[in-house]
């Protein structure tokens, strides 16, 4: 009966079940390979952890005088890693060739929203970029919060020339969206861990021409009557994917519609939902840890998806229990924050080098270790980027490439070696 998808304005909502997730487990083809420490740390006065591309309405990486930018995610590397979302920073990276990257600096200048800024997406439309991202804390109190709103920033500029790329204010920042209580739920409703409602992802829709905002958010799940104690605690985690459409395609205006997919009973964070077309099908990828899965279902920190043969659904788990890729059981959080993008045939997954030398199962325990350790263990710089092949509703790890190497759609790559990739827990 909890199996059972409930329904949204007369479309069948797609969910992940606990039949399916019950599936997980690391195999070959899902396991990226050891990381260890660094080979090279481009920037290593930072923290740096979730990142995203800067791309064109259709999705593709955008091309900006010869250059393409990342943002990420960034802290002072003197700070303790775990200290480090509390004092997030966004700042642009730039690259002439997908291999060396140069710091843009910070590129908000003290006007953004919230008390800290979390993970979004970036739009080139027109030659003007659209930084949408994550208002964390609320910039009002005095204490740290854990509000969250999806905001954009607009109106600044972007001048690229031999010298490298300027990303300059003013900027204008507007809330977009707020949790409404009823699709989404707010922080006062939330019975469970931290709420979430964060991650903005422009995405438009190939077949459609409609403009998306995807993001990370609950789905209401209150107790009901007749609940037993378990499943009402179950409940509890209740992750989706949200989304926003605007309909006349501005980048600025949005409308909260149902949610694409919920976790509920599952799992209470699906992270930096993001989509990818291939061969026409929908590709929903979401990020998740080992401590968000509810009561009775075990997963690891990895990257899961879905596959759909249209944007609202019916999504199915990929490779039937969801997993698409995870680290290897000797370092369980060496990576994080996974975002897959398309190239040519195959699809490229980038993420960001977490604690790269833990064997423990927990992250709470890394706050035990001395600090030298924890700070050692942690790499803050991205991991290597992971090559996946899609088929279907299957996805298989190919092997791997560089740190920091993101090509752009037309470079051809080396073939995929896959002989490094170790075989999992089957
Ligand atoms: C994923 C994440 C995001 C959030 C950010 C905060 O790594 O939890 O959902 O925006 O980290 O640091």
């Amino acid at each position: 009966m909890h199996e059972t998808p409930e329904s949204d304005g007369g479309r069948s909502r797609s969910r992940w079940t606990r039949a399916q997730a019950a599936s997980i487990e690391r195999r070959h083809g899902n396991v990226a390979p050891p990381a260890g420490a660094p080979a090279a740390d481009p920037f290593p006065e930072l923290h740096v952890w979730d990142t995203w591309l800067l791309r064109d309405r259709h999705g593709d990486i955008a091309d900006v005088g010869g250059y393409r930018l990342a943002f990420s995610l960034t802290a002072p590397a003197d700070l303790l890693p775990g200290k480090r979302h509390d004092v997030a920073e966004i700042r642009c990276f730039y690259s002439p060739d997908g291999r060396e990257w140069r710091d843009a600096g910070p590129v908000f200048d003290g006007g953004a929203l919230g008390q800290r800024q979390w993970a979004g997406s970036a739009l080139y439309d027109d030659g003007e970029v659209y930084l949408y991202y994550t208002a964390a804390g609320d910039e009002t109190a005095d204490e740290m919060t854990y509000t969250q709103r999806i905001a954009v920033a607009h109106g600044g500029t972007v001048r690229a020339d031999e010298g490298g790329i300027e990303l300059s204010g003013p900027w204008t920042h507007e809330t977009l969206l707020t949790p409404d209580g009823e699709w989404y739920e707010t922080e006062a409703q939330s019975r469970g861990m931290t709420y979430t409602f964060r991650d903005p992802w422009f995405f438009e829709d190939p077949a459609t021409g409609e403009t998306h905002l995807l993001f990370e958010a609950n789905a209401p799940a209150p107790e009901r009557e007749g609940d037993d104690p378990a499943t009402a605690h179950r409940r509890e985690f209740n992750g989706c994917v949200g989304v926003a459409v605007s309909e006349s395609g501005d980048p600025l205006s949005w409308e909260l519609r149902p949610l694409l997919l919920d976790a509920v009973e599952v799992n209470q964070e699906l992270e930096r939902p993001h989509v990818v077309v291939a061969d026409g099908r929908y590709y929903l990828f979401v990020c998740s840890h080992v401590h968000t899965f509810a009561p009775g279902v075990t997963g690891p920190d990895g990257l899961y998806g879905f596959v759909a043969d249209a944007l609202d659904g019916e999504y199915r788990p990929l490779n039937g229990s969801g997993l698409v890729a995870t680290n290897p059981p000797e370092a369980p959080f060496q990576a994080y924050s996974w975002m897959a993008f398309a190239h040519d045939e195959e699809v490229l997954v980038q993420s960001f080098l977490n604690y790269h030398d833990f064997a423990g199962d927990s992250l709470d325990a890394i706050a035990d270790l001395p600090e030298a350790e924890q700070r050692e263990r942690f790499g803050g710089t991205l991991a290597p980027t992971l090559r996946l092949a899609v088929d279907g509703d299957r996805t298989r790890l190919r092997g791997t490439l560089d740190a920091w190497r993101i090509p752009t759609p037309d470079e051809p790559l080396p073939p995929a070696d896959d002989s490094e990739l170790p075989d999992g827990d089957a």
